[in-house]
């Protein structure tokens, strides 16, 4: 009835949205979502720095404010995410976004045409994928193992298609939960200085980390600002206040600030407003350190309960993050799986929406552990166990 533009025809409906038509049966054991805990969530405080905030009836955090962001979220997100990571900015590096999402869609549309060539991580964030659906671009798949992209993978697809961008989710990925090693981080920030490529770094998960020691971000071996970094404050502060950042050269936060203009002005102010109070205050090692017990019980009792699977089943162990990604063996029907765990009542997300080439895709799947409770993941898990063992062909 309606003539579309093309644009929006490319895009495929997001698998994980029609899977949440279904989470509406609260007897479902959902590890389909991507929702950090709703435990984690800070009421008291958020409540107290609002109230706090809107005192002096301030009129600047009501009114327009400038595309760049709010000077004091900026300011903070520096001194308090940016230094710890050794990465030293000026105000001119930093553009506040509406969600890591936006500082995705604004980087890709600031530098890739329509055909250009982007390499991706096989597999990687479905919202990305649909970005680049969106924008008609050229998608060449990289393989990846436990450390992340395998350079020699990657050094030949450079070679062969000569992209513009390479895209990456270094820390506990999403969806496998995999982390780039570090030599692989410097590798990386090497081959885009000698090709000159940019490189996105997303690295949303890289203060959700359980065991291990944190590894500095691919941004710190930036030599000839080709990395732009997105962050993000949805999986650390809440997803609903809707703030992000994008880290990179001036002339790079210009152009994409141009590109935010064209979209929505400037991200919500209050918001802005909160999350600068929030890192100010010196709230997040204090908030990071009451929650990161509570996702490695979680990680814990996810993985405990591959138990009840059969032993042919491999399963990625991720030092932090929200995700499990998990391969079966052979060759089998994950969407017909996916229909008979919910008839069980367990739901997770095939891994083929993952993957831009779905000839890759093989039988996996993915799998949340930061939105259900231990007691439910470990049922969830014997669930989940028993309908794979009853279908494994
Ligand atoms: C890899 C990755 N990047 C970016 C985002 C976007 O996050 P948000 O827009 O909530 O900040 C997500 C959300 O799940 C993600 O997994």
């Amino acid at each position: 009835m309606y003539e579309f533009s093309d644009r929006v025809n490319n895009i495929k409906p997001s698998a994980i949205r029609e899977m949440f038509k279904l989470m509406g049966d609260p007897e479902i054991i959902a590890f389909s979502g991507g929702n950090p805990a709703k435990e984690s969530f800070e009421y008291d405080t958020i409540r107290e720095i609002t109230t706090d905030l809107l005192a002096g009836e301030p009129s600047n955090l009501l009114q327009y404010g400038i595309t760049e962001g709010y000077d004091p979220l900026r300011e903070a997100y520096i001194k308090h995410i940016l230094e710890p990571k050794g990465l030293s900015a000026g105000l001119e590096n930093i553009l506040i976004t509406t969600g890591g999402s936006q500082g995705l869609f604004i980087s890709i549309s600031a530098f890739l045409n329509e055909g250009d060539t982007v390499l991706i991580e096989a597999p990687t964030f479905l919202g990305t994928l649909m970005v680049f659906d969106y924008l008609n671009v050229n998608c060449v798949s990289v393989a990846m193992d436990e450390n992340g992209i395998v350079l020699e993978d990657l050094e030949a697809k450079i070679k062969e298609h000569n992209p513009k961008m390479l895209y990456t989710i270094p820390t506990f990925q999403n969806p496998t939960g995999y982390t780039l090693s570090l030599d692989r981080r410097k590798r990386v920030a090497e081959l885009a200085d000698e090709h000159g490529f940019i490189v996105l770094e997303d690295d949303p998960y890289c203060d959700l980390r359980y065991k291990g020691e944190a590894l500095p971000p691919i941004k710190t071996f930036d030599k000839s600002g080709k990395v732009v970094m997105l962050n993000s404050m949805s999986k650390i502060i809440a997803p609903g206040i809707r703030v992000g950042v994008v880290v990179a050269e001036p002339e790079i936060i210009s152009k994409v600030t141009v590109a935010k203009q064209a979209i929505d002005t400037h991200t919500a102010t209050l918001t802005q407003a909160i999350c600068a109070e929030y890192l100010g205050r010196g709230l997040l090692p204090g908030h990071l350190e009451r929650t990161t017990p509570m996702y490695r019980e979680r990680l814990d009792t996810m993985l405990d309960g591959f138990k009840h699977f059969p032993s042919e089943v491999k399963f990625s162990k991720p030092e932090g993050g929200l995700f499990v990604w998990v391969t079966l063996p052979g060759e089998q029907d994950v969407d017909d799986i996916a229909k008979k765990a919910i008839a069980e009542k367990v739901a997770f997300v095939p891994g083929a929406p993952f993957f831009n080439d779905k000839s890759l895709a093989g039988s996996t799947l993915r799998l949340n552990f930061s939105a259900s409770t231990p007691d439910r993941i470990a049922i969830g898990m014997e669930r989940l166990g028993k309908v794979i063992t009853d279908n494994l062909k």
